[in-house]
């Protein structure tokens, strides 16, 4: 059966169907897959059945792996030692312990792990068990946020670096062992261009990483929050994204590089329970 590519309709996003991932995929129809992940950004997979070895499996075709950093494999027995590909996305506790990361809180628009100099290019999540009603992902299209950017906020921005603050999580905590930041130009982290290149599709994308922390080198820090306060805006804006409201047997695969999302928060009495790779990029430029 030929791979069909099912576009959402908004500014990314496409489903696929005819695949099932519980199997290995054929040379043609990875290259069907990635073609259209190039296109579309964000790809859907709707009822699959894998494991985690077929979801690490499918993972390899794009590239390299990330390994769970301690903090996770340190969570409740659920994070298998013996596959530390595999990062757990819940809010579930047993024993007193989380199973896994991000809680039942909203996290807001962010890109993976950017507070690293090389971040992972993508991150695969498929989901297990969820809740009745919200925890719903939303992605926005990068290349079109700074397509359609204001000429003199592209002016502002063009050439220059932004920190991508690492204190704390997607749902702003503060990570063990970090530290307030108390001035946005000592947050640690990494700096990267403000716009990126795509090293495959050679497009270009607003690369922000977060809003928390944020500064734009090279300027003060009251115009870096005016700029930073006006690309938010302009990002979030509707026109850029597509939400995603999650079944069981869901799996998305999005690219770091172009997009970013941010996930709703949840009634936290119910089970939200996601597994996730992460495939490792090089430094943007
Ligand atoms: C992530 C993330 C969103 C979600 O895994 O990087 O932001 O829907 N998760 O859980
Ligand atoms: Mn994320």
């Amino acid at each position: 059966m030929p791979v069909e590519v099912i576009p959402t309709g908004a500014a990314l996003g496409a489903e696929i169907r005819g695949l099932d991932l519980s199997k290995p995929l054929g040379d043609a129809d990875f290259e069907a897959v990635s073609q259209a992940w190039y296109d579309h950004v964000v790809l859907l997979f709707r009822g699959q059945k894998v494991s985690d070895d077929d979801l690490i499996r499918f993972s390899r075709h794009f590239g390299e792996l990330d390994i769970a950093p301690a903090s996770a494999t340190d969570m409740a027995g659920a994070q298998e030692k013996s596959r530390p590909e595999i990062w757990i996305i819940s809010n579930v506790v047993e024993n007193g312990k989380p199973i896994g990361a991000l809680g039942d809180k909203e996290a807001e628009w962010h890109t993976d792990m950017s507070y690293v100099a090389e971040p992972p290019m993508a991150s695969v999540l498929y989901s297990l068990e969820i809740p009745s009603a919200g925890g719903n992902t939303s992605f926005a299209n990068m290349y079109k946020a700074l397509e359609e950017l204001p000429a003199d906020l592209r002016a502002a921005i063009e050439g220059r670096n932004c920190n991508h603050d690492s204190s704390t999580t997607s749902v702003g905590e503060l990570r063990a062992g970090a530290h307030a930041v108390l001035d946005v130009r000592e947050a640690p982290g990494a700096m990267h261009p403000a716009i990126r290149t795509h090293p495959v599709t050679g497009g270009k994308a607003l690369y922000l990483g977060r809003r928390l922390n944020g500064w734009l080198e090279g300027y003060s820090v009251e115009e870096s929050e005016k700029l930073l306060d006006r690309l938010w805006a302009h990002c979030a804006k509707p026109e850029f994204s597509w939400t995603h409201r999650w079944a069981v047997g869901d799996l998305l695969i999005w690219d770091n590089r172009c997009a970013i999302h941010r996930r709703e928060s949840f009634d936290g009495r119910e089970r939200r329970v996601m597994h996730r790779t992460q495939i490792k990029g090089d430094a943007p430029r």
